[in-house]
């Protein structure tokens, strides 16, 4: 498996950090994770595409989702690739681009089956801390201050109310054109906290020195703002 980064050079030269951001779904962290990235010259790594890409390509395949053996052995067959495009995630699966069918309906309910499968956790999470190794890398999921960077050297569980973030999807839902009630919308997020909870290996927990971030009353901005001044802090106790 390979795995593209895009990173640009650091203006100000400075050390680069690993940043680890765990949070529960529509929390914001894609959009908090680019953001600090882009602001830090950084590369930005979205874990949930990983396990995305691999649930299509299950389903392609045919592969049975309580197949777990199985879905290992594709996970560490095939190549992906990935890199964010000017705010969109990009990913490639064995050569073929399925960035459009990332969040289809029929991969959101196989993601979380596939999710929970540890032999594809393992073979992604060897991955990530591959990734992870050449630093400056700012890389969101449900596991990476946990198992993936436990070392990073800043680690941020960022999470909100969930009505707060139901309502958030929703509003994006709507003006994507989509015709969904708020209920549906909370409904499911609350499946996915779920899920996220129930999972052998990787499941979404605090780490102890993660730093937690509520946005629930925060604008993405001041999200950022906070993240950047922990990297600052990190920076100046290093020198
Ligand atoms: O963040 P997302 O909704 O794109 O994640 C898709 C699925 O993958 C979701 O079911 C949670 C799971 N996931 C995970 O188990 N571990 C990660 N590091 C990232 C995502």
């Amino acid at each position: 498996m390979a795995w593209d980064q895009v990173r640009r050079e650091d203006p100000q030269q400075c050390r680069k950090l690993n940043i680890a951001i765990d949070g529960p779904a529509g929390a914001g962290k894609s959009t908090v994770a680019r953001r600090v990235a882009n602001c830090l010259g950084y590369t930005y790594v979205d874990t949930g595409a990983m396990y995305r890409a691999l649930a299509v390509l299950a389903i392609d395949r045919g592969i049975p989702l309580d197949d777990f053996t199985s879905l290992g052995e594709l996970a560490s067959e095939v190549e992906i690739y990935g890199f964010d495009d000017d705010g969109v995630f990009r990913v490639w699966i064995d050569g073929e681009e399925i960035t459009h069918r990332l969040r289809e309906p029929e991969t959101d309910r196989a993601v979380g089956i596939l999710s929970m499968a540890t032999p594809v956790r393992k073979v992604l999470v060897s991955l990530q801390r591959q990734i992870a190794e050449r630093g400056g890398v700012v890389m969101e999921g449900r596991d990476i201050t946990s198992v993936v960077m436990p070392d990073a050297e800043v680690k941020v569980f960022l999470t909100a109310d969930v009505h707060e973030r139901a309502r958030r999807r929703w509003r994006d839902l709507i003006a994507k054109g989509a015709d969904v009630p708020f209920e549906k919308v909370l409904k499911d997020l609350v499946e996915r906290d779920a899920k996220d909870l129930e999972r052998e290996w990787g499941k979404l927990v605090k780490v102890e020195d993660a730093v937690l971030i509520d946005s629930t009353n925060m604008s993405i901005e001041e999200v950022c703002d906070h993240i950047i001044e922990l990297c600052e802090e990190k920076q100046k106790c290093s020198t």
